[in-house]
């Protein structure tokens, strides 16, 4: 298995440019399946989850194409992929396909809305907690699904069709809202969906279902009002830039102090977020297509943060706050409150010389002088990143193992790092 090294202590500078978000890009590919027409998306990231979604979408048989480099484009500039759900010849996600990925349940929404039927593997996944798709269930039963479990998959059908509904989620859910709007776009009637996720990748969701013939008000807003359509068409749609991609940078910037430009992305994104930063006493200036952030000199101020749903601060951001926080004066408090299990970048952030003690769904931090560097592991997408950023301050060298994680979401990270003075390596297995 591949492991990145790092040695800690170089300031960063320079440019990064950010990628599609990848939490965007699943649910659009995934809409894909709504129309026999084409969908084109563009600013799609490479990353291992795209694969993977592919190959789920290829079964179910959607065609897809990876359009080739165009001038000005580098490797890193965001692929375009057209998708083509015109012969779909298997509703059936299996087990195999589904179980490394929790995003490729939302399948079934589609599956449903248009051919009447999905049968569809529970899901995998990061190991951040018990993550379970009732609601994503209840949704589907609210616009008149019938629900099964059976040997391990949910048979998801409807004899005449699906027709609008209430849905009210008594928990905001990002996947349930992206399943909510797929399957309402072609139900017959209004369908209301009351709490739900106002995430940037949900707009962006409607934003494209809109295009491609939805009618949809509210995304964005915790009420959101679809009224069904009999078919949609195909449309072209750019990916919103990565906003937990950014946070990550920024906080990076943050830790090892330097002066960086996050280059196609948005401050407005990330909201109470950046003010959090802010406050830590990084410079958090917004520029015409990106942010730049700078931290020079004084220390990393100590600051309580807990994780919301959107405009709050992102779970997807805990880990990475939370190594900054390692080298802050004094003690911050950080809570999680939306995965109950998402704390296992602490025992490693532990070997690097870290003082946190976690009391439930509370990790309280000691901000220390110095981290020193050390092989480490993490088994989740964001802890492993959060390793990176904290092997970066660190003195010495980090070795960070299981760099699978990384590349399920992290598009060409070395190479954005290493550009900015950062010493990082990969060693191929
Ligand atoms: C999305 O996961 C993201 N994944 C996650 O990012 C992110 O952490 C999460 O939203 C929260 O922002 C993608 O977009 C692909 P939820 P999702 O449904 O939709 C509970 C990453 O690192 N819940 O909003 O699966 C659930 O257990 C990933 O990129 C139920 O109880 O999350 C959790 O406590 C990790 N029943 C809360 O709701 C359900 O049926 C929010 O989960 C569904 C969810």
């Amino acid at each position: 298995m591949d492991r990145i090294h790092i040695v800690g202590g170089a300031k960063l500078h320079g440019v990064i440019p950010i990628s599609g978000a990848k939490n965007a890009a699943l649910p659009l590919m995934i809409a894909s399946l709504l129309t026999g027409e084409t969908l084109e998306l563009a600013n799609v990231p490479r990353l291992a989850d795209i694969t993977a979604l592919l190959r789920i979408l290829g079964n179910h048989g959607v065609d897809h194409m990876v359009v080739g480099k165009r001038p000005g484009q580098t490797t890193e500039t965001g692929q375009t992929i057209r998708l083509t759900a015109s012969n779909v010849i298997d509703t059936t996600a299996p087990y195999d396909l589904v179980s490394t990925m929790r995003a490729s349940f939302w399948v079934i929404a589609p599956l449903l809305a248009r051919f009447g039927e999905a049968r569809v593997s529970m899901p995998g996944g990061c190991a951040i907690g018990t993550r379970p798709v009732d609601l994503l269930l209840m949704a589907m039963e609210q616009l008149g699904a019938t629900i099964e479990i059976d040997g391990g998959y949910v048979v998801a059908r409807t004899k005449n069709g699906l027709r609008g509904g209430e849905i009210h989620f008594p928990k905001v859910t990002v996947g349930g809202t992206h399943v909510a709007l797929m399957a309402a776009v072609l139900a017959n009637g209004t369908t209301v969906i009351e709490n739900a996720a106002r995430e940037p990748e949900v707009v962006d969701l409607a934003a494209c279902l809109t295009k491609m013939g939805a009618r949809i008000q509210g995304a964005g807003t915790p009420r959101i009002v679809v009224e069904g359509v009999s078919r949609l068409n195909g449309t072209r749609h750019e990916v919103l830039p990565d906003r937990i991609e950014t946070g990550t940078y920024a906080m990076a910037v943050a830790m090892t102090g330097g002066d960086v430009t996050l280059e196609n992305t948005r401050a407005d994104l990330l909201h109470s977020a950046l003010d959090i930063l802010a406050t830590t006493g990084t410079e958090v200036t917004p520029t015409a297509d990106g942010i730049r952030v700078r931290r020079n000199g004084a220390g990393v101020a100590a600051v309580d943060v807990t994780t919301d749903p959107f405009p709050g601060f992102p779970t997807d951001l805990q880990a990475q706050f939370m190594a900054l926080m390692t080298r802050a004066r004094g003690q911050s408090h950080i809570r999680e409150t939306i995965f109950e299990n998402r704390f296992m970048h602490v025992q490693e952030l532990a070997r690097l010389g870290a003082r946190i003690r976690l009391e439930g769904d509370l990790a309280v931090v000691e901000g220390v002088d110095r981290l020193k560097g050390a092989p480490v592991m993490a088994t989740d997408l964001r802890a492993s990143v959060s390793l990176v950023i904290a092997g970066l301050a660190a003195e010495g060298e980090t070795i960070i193992n299981r760099v699978y994680h990384l590349d399920r979401g992290f598009e060409a990270l070395e190479a954005k790092l290493g550009r900015c003075g950062a010493e990082i390596r990969r060693e191929r297995a």
